[in-house]
């Protein structure tokens, strides 16, 4: 990807100060949505690190994980599978607990979807602690996928979750990082 396209998708992306609490910065994606050149440059980024790798599946994870992920199976012409929090997958399922910053929430996925030795990429839009792609590995490993790989549109660093999902034996990919 050039500098002009990491500025472009990076401009697009809104900053909006103490949301949802104080001290948060939260990057708000849905202005990258709102901007078709910035969006079609993001799966376009996508597609160009991913399309010889030979992935069977990408799974996103809910909700802002979908936006991604689903465009770029298309593109990539494999099937998508969503991960998504309890209670809204209508087949048989496999559950994950993760902690939040308070408490914690559970992520499933179909226990259809993913065949023994899948290769799978995992996307979402943003990588904060790692907890939710954390909980997407499990669930994609206790299925049998081979999953090596996640991809984000955003990295926050200084947060610390491409340390801790590397030591899953994840390599994490972002298009662009606010500090
Ligand atoms: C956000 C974001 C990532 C996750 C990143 O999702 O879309 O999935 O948090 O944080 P982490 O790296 O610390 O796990 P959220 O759970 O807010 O759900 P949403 O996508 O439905 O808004
Ligand atoms: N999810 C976790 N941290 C976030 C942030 N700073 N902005 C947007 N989504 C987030």
């Amino acid at each position: 990807m050039n500098q002009e396209t990491e500025t472009l998708i990076k401009d697009s992306i809104k900053t909006v100060p103490d949301y949802p609490k104080a001290g948060i910065m939260f990057r708000d994606v849905t202005s990258l949505l709102e901007d078709p050149k910035a969006y079609q440059a993001t799966i376009d980024a996508l597609v160009a690190k991913y399309k010889d790798a030979g992935f069977d599946k990408i799974v996103g994870t809910e909700s802002r994980g979908f936006l991604f992920g689903a465009p770029l199976a298309l593109a990539l012409g494999v099937g998508f599978v969503p991960v998504r929090k309890p209670g809204k997958l209508p087949r048989e399922v496999i559950s994950e607990d993760y902690e939040l910053e308070y408490g914690t929430d559970t992520l499933q996925i179909h226990q259809d979807a993913i065949q023994n030795g899948d290769k799978v990429l995992m996307v979402d839009d943003l990588l904060a602690t790692g907890g939710t792609i954390e909980a997407t590995t499990k669930l994609i490993r206790r299925l049998g996928g081979d999953v090596k790989h996640a991809a984000f549109v955003i990295n926050l660093p200084e947060i610390g979750g491409e340390q801790r999902l590397q030591t899953l034996g994840l390599e994490v990919f972002s298009l662009v990082a606010f500090e």
